[in-house]
């Protein structure tokens, strides 16, 4: 094995790598930084040094995502969105992906490397297919609109009769056109929030509409499977702050997944409960439940649970990841517990209204983080 050369030390490696990297102390001061940083954010060490990593970067966010590692004394483990921040630099925007690890001093916590990844392709790339998929879903939209039209005039007899099992092959239509449509209202909806096009209107929105509103179209589905729908309201909420749309679409996506997981003889149970400013929103079923493994995956898009006792669900994995973008843009939460062959809770929380506000979604705008 041949030795690294006296000349190559740990600056030449560090300022040929394609990161941006940064050493920190405990009061977020630059203590070293690597040649893509100096000259990324246009200084060199002497400026540099001693100087805020915020100050010098002007990405805001690394304040928390430092104070957050320095606290727990492990690398960042947050999700990819939380840790990518948008940047603009003479006049041209990139995205950075944010790593930090804690650096000890003889096992005394004394700093942090800060790495920025440049992730600007990888996000233009989405950004096409977030185009793409828009567009195709729209065009989609017209000829299962003129299906859809055709399957009913044809169900109600009004091009003649059918016989029993023309209805058989129409009802066969009629289903998969359904499960057509849901999916291109989802992309839709899917590519409106990642374009960041969309803005959340939080209203003063009455608890029990909203309820009402989420639950009617699914009674009949329930009966149907008999399975038992409740509602659960205290009388005299306070209004929530939401986007009823919006939110309607959230809890009536939340109890059409309870009731493609629960069998018959189940309960589904749709609580709400006020804590302080917070309004809980909960969906509970009696139903398959879903393995440990799976549950801090489920919000992530086209993640579906497959398993022994899954039917066929006709979905692709979007509600959930919808939910989610909905719920934050409304400066809530969302969460899962669940235990297999027990069922599973879903809840939601939005703040009490209190006076006008809107709030955008979290990706429209994510300007130095
Ligand atoms: N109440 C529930 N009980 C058991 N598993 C669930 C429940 N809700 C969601 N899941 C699991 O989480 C996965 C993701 O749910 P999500 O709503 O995102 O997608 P989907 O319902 O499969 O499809 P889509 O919502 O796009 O029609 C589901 O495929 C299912 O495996
Ligand atoms: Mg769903």
């Amino acid at each position: 094995m041949s030795k690294l050369p006296e000349l190559i030390n740990l600056d030449t490696i560090a300022d040929n790598l394609a990161d941006a990297v940064f050493i920190v102390d405990l009061e977020m001061e630059v203590v070293w930084l690597n040649q893509v940083a100096e000259e990324f954010f246009h200084t060199s060490f002497q400026i540099a040094s001693g100087k805020k990593i915020t100050e010098l970067t002007a990405i805001n966010k690394l304040d928390s995502l430092l104070n957050e590692v320095f606290e727990q004394q492990t690398e960042l483990k947050t999700s990819y969105e939380e840790t990518s921040v948008k940047v603009k630099r003479d006049d041209q925007r990139y995205y950075f992906k944010i790593a930090i690890k804690p650096v000890f001093n003889e096992d005394k916590l004394w700093g942090a490397l800060v790495q920025l990844t440049d992730v600007t392709r990888f996000h233009e790339i989405e950004k096409i297919k977030t185009d793409f998929v828009s567009i195709v879903s729209h065009e989609f939209r017209t000829p299962l609109t003129t299906i859809i039209v055709g399957v009913e005039m044809l169900k109600e007899g009004m091009l003649g009769e059918l016989t029993p099992r023309g209805k058989e092959v129409l009802e066969a239509i009629g289903s998969d056109c359904e499960r057509l449509s849901r999916l291109i209202d989802n992309l839709m909806e899917l590519s409106r929030i990642e374009s960041g096009t969309i803005y959340v209107e939080a209203e003063p929105t009455d608890v029990n509409d909203l309820v009402q509103e989420a639950v009617r179209p699914l009674k009949i589905q329930s009966e149907k499977q008999g399975v038992e729908l409740i509602t659960d309201l205290p009388p005299e909420l306070p209004p929530v702050a939401a986007d009823f749309n919006k939110s309607v679409w959230v809890l009536t996506n939340l109890v059409g997944n309870a009731l493609r997981y629960t069998d018959q003889g189940g309960t589904i149970t749709v609580r709400v409960r006020q804590r302080s400013k917070r309004l809980f929103f909960s969906v509970q079923d009696t139903g398959s439940g879903i393995p440990k493994e799976h549950l801090d995956k489920i919000f992530r898009k086209y993640v579906q649970v497959s398993g022994p006792g899954r039917k066929g669900t006709g979905g692709v994995g979007l509600g959930l990841a919808i939910a989610k973008d909905i719920i934050m843009a409304h400066g809530g939460e969302i969460w899962v517990d669940s235990e297999v062959g027990k069922g599973t809770t879903f809840t939601f929380t939005f703040p009490v209204y209190q006076g006008s506000e809107s709030v955008t979604l979290p990706n429209a705008d994510p300007e130095g983080g």
